[in-house]
């Protein structure tokens, strides 16, 4: 695949793809995490005099149609701020866009464009048409087969990869595909359905595998326990037998909560009570794992020699409920491992608990970063292997 890096950009229209689909709450940006991963693509371009133009989504607008929500008219603000020079946020640009050398402009949320889902070939080669170079660095949305996301890689004069999108890749890759041993994953949160594909993946590379949240509550049925009035998937219980049994072919581990956190409702303030597995009655919930389980598992993650964390073990936005989830962060933290966190509810914990910065590698994606633990190719990487002949 060609990468940006290996381009001369100097006085080129430069097009680059970016997920800048960031939260905002009342025009306000509440998560930068994104933004700051783009930045420095950003930067680079400008940097080395290209003519810059961003492209992005933003929440799922209807096309054919502006809808105010769905601006980028506060990310615009933002790059602005942190370029230190003016960035216009340009509303009409299908017939192209002026762009001055070293300049950096905002391409208003493309999904407001008609075609952009459906990956239209026409308004595909109107995004190429705007460019010299296309640069796919949106990570975020490299599983969406959409026009710009993919489709405007077919027709660019030239596309590369980002830097953004390069480091992503070489860092799950460096997680999954070539791993210090033993590989470690938590997978956590609500259903084994919808990280039923992602479990049945990453049993066969994994040497350790801890399951958490309800679909370590599904887990534990199929061991035959209680789960009280938990939320679990009495239909996946074969599932998550067949997930175990392939463990146990292939010398995995797949350890289960020997304890575990119980409470009478699901509330901030429900008294929280520390419970052997085999001891949950009807109308309890487990809502976290319990200490002894924390400790061993954060045991394993100290020795581990990759970590890769997709999802938090317990109900960790009430206090009461967050002790695995924050034993296990900062076991990830303190561990010697290379690790790599991703998805919305992961960095989130990461975040209350402060351990960005000793997190080997923190992906901006969410249901790409599923997808790549589920062992499929992203569509947008697709692309550019294909224009790069491989
Ligand atoms: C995300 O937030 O995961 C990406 O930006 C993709 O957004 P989408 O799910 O609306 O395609």
């Amino acid at each position: 695949v060609t990468r940006m890096s290996d381009l001369d950009l100097r006085g080129k229209r430069v097009l680059i793809r970016e997920d800048l689909n960031v939260p905002i709450e009342n025009g306000r940006i509440t998560s930068t995490q994104r933004l700051d991963a783009a930045l420095p693509t950003l930067k680079a371009a400008r940097d080395a005099g290209a003519r810059v133009m961003v492209l992005s989504h933003l929440g799922r607008p209807k096309e054919g149609q502006f809808d105010a929500e769905s601006s980028l008219a506060p990310v615009a603000k933002w790059l602005s701020d942190k370029l230190g020079q003016p960035v216009r946020l340009v509303a009409d640009y299908l017939d192209g866009v002026d762009v001055a050398e070293g300049e950096v402009v905002v391409l208003e949320n493309c999904r407001m464009n008609v075609g952009e889902g459906k990956d239209d070939d026409a308004l595909s080669k109107k995004y190429a048409a705007l460019c010299d170079i296309f640069v796919m660095d949106a990570f975020g949305t490299a599983h969406r087969a959409q026009a710009s996301t993919h489709g405007v890689i077919k027709f660019a004069p030239i596309a590369a990869a980002g830097p953004l999108l390069s480091a992503e890749l070489d860092a799950l890759g460096k997680a999954l595909e070539h791993p210090a041993r033993p590989l470690l994953a938590i997978v956590a949160g609500s259903k084994v359905s919808t990280k039923l594909t992602l479990l049945e993946n990453l049993i066969g590379k994994v040497d350790q595998l801890i399951v958490g949240g309800g679909i370590a509550n599904t887990f534990i049925a199929a061991m035959g326990y209680s789960v009280g009035n938990s939320l679990y998937e009495p239909d996946l219980i074969p599932a998550a037998k067949k997930v175990i049994a392939e463990a146990k072919r292939r010398n995995a581990d797949v350890p289960l909560p020997v304890d575990v956190i119980v409470a009478p409702e699901f509330s901030a303030h429900a008294p929280a009570t520390v419970k052997p597995v085999d001891e949950v009655k009807d109308g309890e919930l487990i809502l976290d794992i319990g200490p002894e389980t924390a400790r061993r598992y954060a045991e394993m993650i100290a020795k581990a020699g990759t970590v890769v964390w997709n999802g938090p073990v317990g109900v960790f936005e009430f206090d009461a409920f967050g002790h695995g989830t924050e034993t296990l962060a900062r076991a990830v933290a303190a561990s010697p491992a290379f690790s790599i966190a991703g998805g919305g509810d992961t960095l989130a914990a990461v975040d209350k608990y402060g351990i960005e910065n000793e997190v080997s590698y923190i992906s901006t994606g969410g249901g790409a970063f599923l997808e790549f633990l589920e062992g499929k190719e992203l569509p947008a990487v697709a692309a550019l292997r294909a224009r790069a002949g491989k």
